[in-house]
């Protein structure tokens, strides 16, 4: 097991800046899952990390030692691709020994921990079968097999339940955190599906346009996005950004916004640089209120079983509230919403960080 440490690591591939500027420390043991849309640069962090790209600028670290220039075969990680990637005309048997036979281990000694592997995955009673004659779920527990056989201190795994179906992705889920934490194998996880993101990670880090966005909990990355990248990316619904102007009055500050003035309640807003902001707030943390903060107009009501979505429009501005479906409104009605302060977030308008 080992600790992994990320110090400025650069990409660039001809024109395209994959990655600028990553540094990120991975404790021994822990579970990280790198989160971001596609084309953010998510697989080739995790290459990096395995040694099969050489990052352009920066150094990578497991515990001390510097192992940029080191090739994947010397360090010891276990690997798992959304294309499950099995040895078509070995039985499931030989696609989990075939490391271990390149590694030159006695026979014995694979054979007994090929059966381990197959137990612990719930394969064993598939070993002589060849990857054509099983489920998708199987095949992807035979390579999660193969990775885990050769006992790696790092297990990097890339979007691997995309090809599953959806109660598949979910029980598989539950199965790979129970494993790693039985295993207590530092594992990377790459995936753009935030639930799974929250499901499954200690430490989650946003990626976007080659940048780490936050690194944090899935509490902390919920609670508290760090800028408006991750506000909007995390969430049933993205948070509802109002554009606003702050301006101080003597008792604290006060947030202009089409249609409606917020008195800010200090402690929220300290070291406020650019007067011009987002108010932010999460379409689940608005309340329907007669004598709310805001009047809105409903453009859309949509009942969806637990919940209901509320499109309604303040001044110009759409803003979506996830509410109870017992609140029955229709289209035109008038609606008062209250902005409980403190669930309010405002960010800079130029940067997007939050202030
Ligand atoms: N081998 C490559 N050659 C050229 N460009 C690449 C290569 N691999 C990735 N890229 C580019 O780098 C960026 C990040 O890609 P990638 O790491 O695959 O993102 P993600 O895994 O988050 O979807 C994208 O713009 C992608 O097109
Ligand atoms: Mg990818």
């Amino acid at each position: 097991m080992v600790s992994i440490k990320l110090e400025n690591v650069s990409k660039i591939f001809g024109q395209v800046r994959a990655l600028d500027g990553v540094n990120l420390d991975i404790a021994d043991g822990e579970f990280v899952v790198f989160l971001g849309p596609s084309g953010g640069g998510k697989s080739t962090l995790l290459l990096i990390v395995a040694g099969i790209y050489k990052p352009t600028t920066g150094h990578v670290y497991f515990d001390s030692e510097d192992v940029t220039d080191l090739p994947p075969k010397d360090r010891n990680v276990g690997m798992v691709f959304q294309s499950y990637a099995l040895y078509p005309h070995m039985t499931v048997y030989d696609n989990i020994a075939f490391p271990l036979k390149l590694k030159k281990m006695p026979r014995s000694e694979i054979d007994r921990k090929v059966r381990d592997v197959a137990k612990l995955m719930r394969i064993d009673h598939l070993l002589d079968r060849r990857p054509s004659q099983l489920s998708g779920g199987q095949q992807q527990r035979v390579a999660l097999a193969r990775a885990l056989a050769k006992e790696p201190s790092v297990l990097l795994l890339d979007e691997p339940l995309s090809n599953l179906d959806a109660l598949l992705r979910i029980n598989m889920r539950a199965e790979l955190k129970r494993l790693q934490r039985e295993l207590k194998v530092t594992t990377i996880y790459v995936t753009h599906d935030q639930v799974e993101a929250m499901s499954m990670a200690d430490k989650i880090v946003v990626i976007n346009e080659g940048r780490i966005q936050q690194v944090g909990g899935p509490d902390e990355i919920y609670g508290r996005p760090a800028n408006t990248f991750v506000a909007t990316f995390i969430g049933t619904l993205p948070m509802n950004l109002i554009p606003c102007t702050l301006t101080w009055e003597a008792d604290g500050g006060v947030l202009l916004c089409p249609g409606f003035k917020y008195r800010v309640p200090s402690g929220i807003v300290s070291n406020v640089k650019g007067d011009e902001v987002y108010l932010g707030i999460r379409p689940e943390h608005i309340e329907v209120a007669g004598d709310g903060d805001v009047k809105a107009r409903v453009v859309v009501f949509e009942p969806l079983g637990k919940d209901a979505v509320i499109t309604a429009q303040i001044d110009e501005h759409i803003v979506k509230v996830i509410t109870k479906p017992e609140v029955r409104v229709s289209p035109g009605d008038t609606i008062g919403l209250r902005l409980p302060p403190e669930k309010l977030f405002i960010y800079d308008k130029d940067t997007g960080q939050l202030l």
